[in-house]
C-alpha cells in the first residue's frame, strides 16, 4: 500500500483530546496528507477516551465499523487514552488496527503511518523526555474560540480515575513556549484562548503560576477573552482568585468539580479536600467576581454511598446552585483502588441516585438561564445558526446564544437576552450606539 493521502480523525473525550486532535490534523497536513470528503478516508484516526467504560468499549465497536461493504478498510489509528492503557494489547483485541499511538507520542503518527502502509504495525506509548510539542508543526489557523493545553497529567490519583495511569505524571509546558503557541493561535484568528490542563491551577513554569499566565496573556490586544479548564479545589490559589476579581478578560466562569457532598466519600475518593473547603473557595471566588458561573463534575454510586451521602450532594448543589454541571454514574476502572472497593453499588441504585441529582441540576441551570434575561452581553459569533441570519454565539457565561445579525464568524456584537430556553438563550443584536 502506499502512503495514505486523506485522514479523517474523531475525538471522543474530555477537551484535551480535542486539542491532541488538533493537532494530530495539523501534523498531518503538514505531512501533505488532507482531510477525508466525506466518510472515504484512507487512514482513521480514533482518539480515544478511558475515563468510564462505556466510552472505552465505543473504542473498539468503532474499529470494527470502519470495514467497507467491499471489505476493504483505511488504515486505522488507535489513540488517545484507551490506547495509553491498553497498548499492544489493544492489538491482540483487534487485528484491524494498525497502530496504537499514546497522548504523549503522536508527534511520531507519521512514522508509524509509513510503517503500517508496508505492512508492518507499530505500537508507541512512550512518555518521552522530549516532549511532543517540540516536534509539532507551529499553528497557523484557528477559529474565534482555541484551546491551548498547558498542562498534562495528574499526580492526584482519585481513587476511581484512570487519568493519572493515562496521561502519566503532572507536567506543566514552559512559559515561552506557551505565549508563543498563544501568540500563533491570535496570529491565526483566535478572539478566545481556553487554556487545558487535568489540573490546569496546578500549572507552574518559570516561577509563574497559572495567575501570572493569564495576566501575561491579558496583555494581548487582539485576545479577549481567557478561560481556564479544568481547575481542582485544591489548587485553587489566592492569586487566581484575585486575577478573577482584577482582569476583565477573565470570563466569569469557573469548572470545579466536587464529585461529592459527603464528606466520608470524598476521603474514600481521596479528593484532598471537603465539604466546607470548598463551600469556602466557592464563597471567595464569588466574593471575587460576584457574576461567576460555577459548573461542576459529579459521581454518583461511589462505592459504599448510602442514601445519606447522596442525600449530601443534593444538599452542595443546592448550597451552590451550579449554573452547569456534568453528572456520572460510578465506573469501576481497571487498575484503580476503588475498582476493588467493598460495597459496589448496583446499577439500578445508580441510575435513580443518577436521576434525582440531574434533575436537581437541571432546576438550577434553568434557574441560571433565566435570570440572564433582560441583561445586555457581549457574544463571541462562532457558529452560523440554522435560520436564515441567524448566528450562534458565546456568552461570558458559556452560554449558547442565538441572534440575528450581519456579524461574522469572530467577530463580537452586544445582544440583548430576551427568552431562556434549555440549553441556551435567545437574544436581540443592540445598536452598536446604544451599546457604547
Ligand atoms: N481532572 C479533572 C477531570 C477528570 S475526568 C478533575 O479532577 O476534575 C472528568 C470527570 O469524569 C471527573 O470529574 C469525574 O466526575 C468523572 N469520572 C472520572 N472517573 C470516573 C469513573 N471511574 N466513573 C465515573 N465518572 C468518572
Ligand atoms: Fe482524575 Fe482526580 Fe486527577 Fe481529576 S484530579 S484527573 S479526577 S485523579
Ligand atoms: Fe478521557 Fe483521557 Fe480525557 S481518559 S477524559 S480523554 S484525559
Amino acid at each position: 500500500m502506499t502512503f495514505p493521502k486523506t485522514y479523517r480523525i474523531k475525538s471522543f473525550g474530555c477537551q484535551m483530546n480535542v486539542y491532541d486532535g488538533e493537532r494530530m490534523a495539523e501534523l498531518l497536513s503538514a505531512r501533505g496528507m488532507a482531510p477525508a470528503q466525506g466518510d472515504e478516508a484512507d487512514l482513521v484516526v480514533l482518539n480515544t477516551c478511558h475515563i468510564r467504560e462505556k466510552a472505552a468499549e465505543k473504542a473498539y465497536s468503532d474499529v470494527g465499523r470502519l470495514t467497507r461493504e467491499d471489505g476493504s478498510r483505511p488504515l486505522v489509528a488507535l489513540a488517545g487514552c484507551v490506547a495509553q492503557a491498553e497498548g499492544a494489547e489493544a492489538q491482540r483485541r483487534s487485528k484491524l488496527i494498525d497502530m496504537v499511538v499514546g497522548p504523549q507520542a503522536y508527534h511520531r503518527l507519521p512514522e508509524m503511518i509509513a510503517e503500517a502502509a508496508e505492512g508492518r504495525r507499530t505500537v508507541d506509548t512512550d512518555m518521552p523526555a522530549i516532549s511532543k510539542f517540540d516536534a509539532l508543526p507551529r499553528r497557523k489557523r484557528s477559529g474565534p474560540s482555541a484551546f491551548l493545553s498547558v498542562q498534562e497529567g495528574c499526580d492526584k490519583f482519585c481513587t476511581y480515575c484512570v487519568v493519572p495511569y493515562t496521561r502519566g505524571a503532572e507536567i506543566s509546558r514552559p512559559f515561552v513556549d506557551i505565549v508563543a503557541e498563544a501568540e500563533e493561535l491570535v496570529a491565526g484568528g483566535a478572539r478566545e484562548i481556553t487554556l487545558l490542563g487535568q489540573n490546569v491551577n496546578a500549572w507552574g513554569s518559570d516561577n509563574r503560576d497559572l495567575a501570572g499566565l493569564i495576566r501575561h496573556l491579558a496583555g494581548f490586544s487582539e485576545l479577549e477573552r481567557i478561560r481556564y479548564t479544568t481547575s481542582h479545589p485544591v489548587n485553587m490559589s489566592e492569586g487566581l482568585i484575585a486575577a478573577h476579581a482584577d482582569l476583565p478578560k477573565l470570563m466569569p466562569y469557573l469548572h470545579l468539580p466536587v464529585q461529592s457532598g459527603s464528606d466520608r466519600i470524598l476521603r474514600a475518593m481521596n479528593r484532598s479536600h471537603s465539604v466546607d473547603s470548598y463551600l469556602r473557595t466557592i464563597e471567595q471566588v464569588r466574593a471575587a467576581r460576584p457574576d461567576i458561573a460555577i459548573s461542576g463534575d459529579f459521581i454518583v454510586g461511589f462505592p459504599g454511598e448510602t442514601d445519606e451521602d447522596f442525600e449530601a450532594t443534593l444538599r452542595i448543589v443546592d448550597a451552590v446552585r451550579y449554573a452547569a454541571a456534568f453528572s456520572f454514574k460510578y465506573s469501576p476502572r481497571p487498575g484503580t483502588p476503588a475498582a476493588t472497593m467493598e460495597n459496589q453499588i448496583p446499577q439500578a441504585i445508580m441510575d435513580e441516585r443518577l436521576q434525582r441529582l440531574q434533575a436537581r441540576l437541571a432546576e438550577h441551570s434553568t434557574a441560571f438561564n433565566q435570570a440572564c434575561v433582560g441583561r445586555t452581553v457581549p457574544v463571541l459569533i462562532d457558529r452560523v445558526g440554522r435560520r436564515p441570519g441567524q448566528m450562534i454565539g458565546k456568552s461570558p457565561w458559556l452560554q449558547s446564544v442565538f441572534v440575528t445579525t450581519d456579524a461574522k464568524i469572530g467577530e463580537m456584537v452586544e445582544v440583548r437576552l430576551t427568552h431562556a430556553l434549555p440549553n441556551s438563550l435567545g437574544g436581540e443584536l443592540v445598536a452598536m450606539a446604544e451599546a457604547a
